[in-house]
């Protein structure tokens, strides 16, 4: 069975640079809070621009809920999001006392700029994007709406890490953005992590408070903070893996041009990219009318699939309970859940592996 993903490949791309890494901070004796940390945290921001700074947190969700917090994010705030991001970042939003606003997707799966403006009320406080499956939102007419409306805009990078914009990695356009540094995203470590990155020093500053029981310095709170740290050992794995992330997008990048490039089934609808993206392929996402027979038909062929997601986070348990959402509130959405599948991506595949993909959904 050819995979959707194998996190040992990424391992063992640089194996010996991981476990070197891994020894470093088991032998020395500092496991929170420490060089290797900060260190990240330097070399996260450089790599992202010469004008940012990153607080490294426990994980991606939590990057969302201190990151809106330390930027003024306050309960009742309204803030607008994707109907078809995913479940944590309206999670983050929450757990801050907000409340999500949805607002329908265009159709690169992207927050559709021209939705925003209708959902803005006396409450609306900012706008919250994700860049979903590795390609940045169109960023230009979201900035210009939260300009003229005097929004906060905020980026869930969640999977997108290095996915430019007009030349900008995301992460960079708006008041703070969130990263997630779970295994299985394109810059991932080898457990949870997460990142806050933002060109105001002030917030960075406080999530930095926030992550670590609200204390500015040891044993001094001055807020209702929280424990949530990235701890050395990651921070340590995601300092070899950042020296790499050139070469592994490049690895998913050709992966993805032999997929746009190869398959030919008029029953299988390839993901477009607009002009002035570059796609950094965390999914590589097809759609189909038949999403359950396509997915049968390619695991009886060895080749396993995956949908993210089936079911839009309004629709899930905790969202209709507590705002009472239901099927039909935005159909685009519904749409795009009903007929998505994600094919074999990951940090490395071997050719006949990615011959294997086309020939079988070729032949569906
Ligand atoms: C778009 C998006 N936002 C937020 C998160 C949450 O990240 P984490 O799993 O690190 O909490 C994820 C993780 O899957 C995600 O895909």
């Amino acid at each position: 069975m050819i995979p959707i993903n194998d996190l040992s490949r990424g391992y063992r791309l640089y194996q010996d640079e991981y476990e070197e890494a891994a020894l470093r901070v088991l032998r020395s004796g500092w496991y929170i809070l420490g060089k290797e940390l900060s260190d990240f945290e330097m070399e996260y921001a450089a790599a992202l621009s010469d004008d940012c700074y990153c607080a490294g947190v426990d994980n991606g969700l939590d990057a969302i809920l201190l990151g809106l917090k330390a930027s003024g994010i306050e309960p009742g705030d309204e803030v607008i999001v994707q109907a078809n991001g995913y479940i944590a970042t309206m999670l983050g939003v929450m757990q801050c006392g907000a409340v999500p606003v949805f607002v329908e997707p265009d159709e690169y799966y992207q927050l559709d700029p021209a939705n925003i403006e209708e959902k803005i009320t006396s409450k609306t406080k900012a706008v919250l994007v994700t860049h979903l499956y590795g390609l940045a939102t169109r960023m230009e007419p979201v900035i210009e709406v939260c300009e003229k409306h005097g929004l906060m805009l905020f980026e869930d990078c969640a999977q997108s890490h290095f996915a430019p914009y007009k030349g900008t990695y995301t992460g960079l356009f708006g008041t703070a953005s969130f990263f997630s540094f779970y295994p299985t995203k394109n810059f991932g470590g080898f457990g949870d992590g997460g990142g806050v990155v933002s060109k105001d020093k002030a917030i960075i500053d406080r999530v930095k408070v926030l992550r670590n029981y609200g204390s500015d310095y040891r044993y001094h709170n001055i807020a209702m903070g929280y424990n949530d740290r990235l701890d050395e050992l990651q921070a340590a794995m995601l300092r070899v893996k950042l020296k790499h992330i050139k070469d592994l997008l490049a690895n998913r990048d050709h992966i993805a041009q032999r997929y746009l490039k190869e398959i030919k089934n008029p029953k299988v609808m390839l993901p477009e990219t607009p002009e002035g993206c570059i796609h950094t392929w965390y999914q590589f996402v097809v759609r189909v009318d038949d999403q359950e027979g396509f997915r049968e038909f390619l695991k009886n062929k060895d080749v396993a699939t995956d949908i993210a997601w089936k079911t839009p986070p309004y629709l899930q348990p905790v969202m209709t309970e507590k705002f009472g959402f239901k099927r039909g509130d935005y159909p685009k959405t519904e749409e795009i859940c009903d007929t998505i599948v994600s094919l074999p991506m990951m940090d490395h595949m071997d050719e006949d592996e990615i011959q294997s993909v086309i020939d079988v959904v070729n032949t569906y």
